[in-house]
């Protein structure tokens, strides 16, 4: 295929909007996939369960199709894009292998946050937009609305508009026809010229390693070619070439423009980075801008339940990470909780995601700790050193620490709701600590009764990363849509809360919190310790400290336990039985000063 005939383009859109759908359907009409296989797509990407309870798709996935349209045999490289804030970075990654891309709104929704979001990183790319309204079956599809908001919201013809239902298959071939006729074809290359493959995405298979996809951008690739990446500059042999059609289908070779898969004996995917660029080996080029590699922005500690189920629980850890190339690992120990992985993720869906495939593919039993950010710490010799965990945190702050300042990291925020419940969304985000509030109104120059507001703001990513999701969702009754990017770090009053158990701190418990938060935050964990925590020979303080102040305290009074107790005095083997097994019992326990915890007790404490 001459560059010419090919397309290189993804679809974009907020959530559930029916991107899934509207793939499947170009694959139906491209004869890719048949009639029969519909809804492949949908149940291959929903395999996993998480993604299936929250009806979102995790891994993207990209297909090659054939069109002939006017005479002429197309190739058609459809670039699937990751679909939740938390993989934002990587949309804008994929959307560096496209010239175009479909914008897909659903009309009976509207313009949502992530709908913004994602035409303004194609729209920096300069790629050519076409605009797609989606589920005009739906009787509250509101088609002529949605096409006004679009204008308003993003400077876009109504004209343009391709209205379509991806459910019933109408309108879906004049997208084909939009995609030849409006998206350029990718920049012309000659097969002599020096090879530029850029590595958009990757996918692991249990028996080759990792498959990177790559969009040649210049030269040409064949199986037995010697590659380098400019990244790690490690080199590599091409060993299977080819195309996704939708499965990989080998080719003898890969052309410039085209969009296809090489599998080179890589075995892990942190190996394969998104972004970078693959050139032959003795051949350097100069690598393709803007690359960075996937920076973890929430980490938590993963404990195993049963402390002697560390080495299984490393293990299982180590090969879901062989197929996910985001989560960084590292062991870490707890005094309290033994042996266990500080693991870092991209956002709070991508822990969920993990923590879900452990316990379902590996059958795991774990603890996960409070998840944190990542915070700055300057140093007054002018020193900056990052930290992911709380136990890292300095005790006290001020006068006489070495610690100058300490930042943390912020976002910048949008919400679109309606109108009804701006009020709540307002208290939402001042209650999380939000700046620079803004407002307007998104439906300007409308009739519509139900006018939508979005609100822009400046969130401290701690507050992100915890109830904000599911608070924004309730108290809008779902309604409000939310996305959000890295605004960098910002200065911020923060101190190490420290849990004590009769005077002996936990360390798998220790928080850092905003200055405006210790009491209620200090109070309402030592409220669930004393509700969690069984009772002890003795009576038992439980303490919130910062530094040396107490924020918090409840006592949890004594119990005497006696085993021995209502057994006859001449049964002597009996009771030795009994005190075994409360020895037995008593291996499970951590013992934290004079405090005897189960294991399971921390489990209840830090699930959500
Ligand atoms: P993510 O994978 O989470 O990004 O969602 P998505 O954008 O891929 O959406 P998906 O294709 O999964 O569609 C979401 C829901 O909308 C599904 O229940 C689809 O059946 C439905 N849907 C998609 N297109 C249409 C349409 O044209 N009409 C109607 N009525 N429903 C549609």
């Amino acid at each position: 295929y001459a560059c010419d005939v090919i397309r290189n383009f993804s679809i974009i859109a907020h959530i559930d909007h029916g991107k899934s759908t509207l793939a499947d359907r170009l694959l139906e009409l491209t004869g890719t996939i048949n009639k029969k296989e519909v809804g492949r797509n949908m149940q291959v990407l929903d395999k996993l369960k998480v993604e299936r309870e929250r009806g979102i798709t995790v891994k993207a996935q990209t297909a090659s199709m054939i069109h002939q349209y006017a005479d002429r045999n197309y190739l058609l490289n459809l670039i699937d894009t990751p679909g939740h804030v938390d993989f934002s970075w990587e949309v804008s990654r994929s959307l560096a292998a496209c010239q175009g891309a479909l914008l897909l709104v659903d009309a009976s929704q509207g313009v949502q946050a992530q709908s913004i979001s994602v035409f303004h990183i194609a729209k920096e790319r300069g790629l050519t937009i076409i605009p797609v309204l989606n589920k005009i079956d739906l009787p509250a599809a509101q088609p002529e609305l949605i096409a006004s908001q679009m204008e308003s919201t993003f400077g876009i013809n109504p004209a343009d508009i391709i209205s379509i239902s991806a459910k019933t298959g109408k309108g879906v071939e004049a997208v084909l026809q939009a995609v030849i006729e409006r998206i350029p074809p990718p920049p012309q290359s000659g097969p002599k010229d020096p090879v530029k493959a850029f590595l958009f995405d990757s996918l692991y298979d249990r028996y080759r390693g990792v498959i990177s996809l790559v969009n040649i951008q210049s030269g040409m690739l064949q199986k037995g070619d010697r590659i380098a990446s400019c990244h790690t500059r490690k080199k590599y042999e091409i060993t299977d070439i080819g195309i996704m059609h939708p499965e990989e289908v080998p080719t003898s070779s890969l052309h410039p423009g085209q969009v296809g898969y090489i599998a080179c004996n890589m075995k892990v995917s942190s190996e394969a980075h998104i972004g970078d660029t693959l050139h032959r080996v003795g051949e350097p080029v100069e690598p393709m801008p803007g690359f960075k590699p996937s920076k973890a922005m929430v980490f938590a500690g993963i404990f195993p339940i049963d402390s002697s189920d560390f080495p299984k629980l490393e293990e299982s850890i180590k090969r879901l990470t062989l197929t996910d190339r985001s989560v960084t690992v590292q062991r870490e120990s707890s005094s309290a909780l033994g042996q266990g992985c500080r693991l870092g993720f991209l956002g709070t869906l991508h822990m969920d995601v993990f923590r879900q495939r452990l316990e379902d593919e590996y059958d795991a039993n774990i603890i996960i700790t409070a998840p944190t950010v990542p915070y700055k710490l300057i140093y007054r010799d002018g020193k900056e050193v990052f930290i992911s965990n709380p136990t890292e945190f300095p005790d006290v702050l001020g006068v006489g620490s070495k610690v100058a300042e300490v930042q943390e990291p912020v976002v910048k925020a949008s919400i679109i709701v309606p109108e009804e419940y701006f009020g709540e969304m307002m208290d939402l985000c001042h209650s999380h600590r939000a700046e620079e509030l803004d407002h307007r109104y998104l439906d300007t120059g409308s009739d519509s009764s139900s006018s939508r507001i979005i609100l822009n703001c400046v969130l401290p990513l701690s507050e992100v990363v915890t109830d904000f999701f599911d608070q924004l969702k309730g108290r809008s009754s779902g309604f409000a849509s939310f996305d959000y990017e890295d605004a960098g770090y910002q200065k911020s009053d923060l101190s190490k809360m420290v849990f004590l158990l009769n005077g002996k701190p936990v360390d798998a418990l220790a928080i850092i919190v905003h200055k405006s938060a210790q009491d209620k935050v200090g109070r309402a964990w030592v409220k669930k310790l004393h509700t969690v925590i069984p009772r002890q020979l003795f009576e038992l303080p439980i303490q919130a400290v910062i530094g040396k102040k107490v924020i918090a305290r409840e006592t949890l009074s004594a119990i005497r336990k006696d085993v021995t107790a209502g057994l006859y005095g001449g049964h002597y083997e009996r009771k030795m039985k009994h005190l075994e097994n409360q020895k037995e019992g008593k291996k499970r326990m951590k013992r934290i000063g004079t405090v005897d915890l189960p294991q399971e007790a921390f489990f209840d404490i830090l699930k959500k």
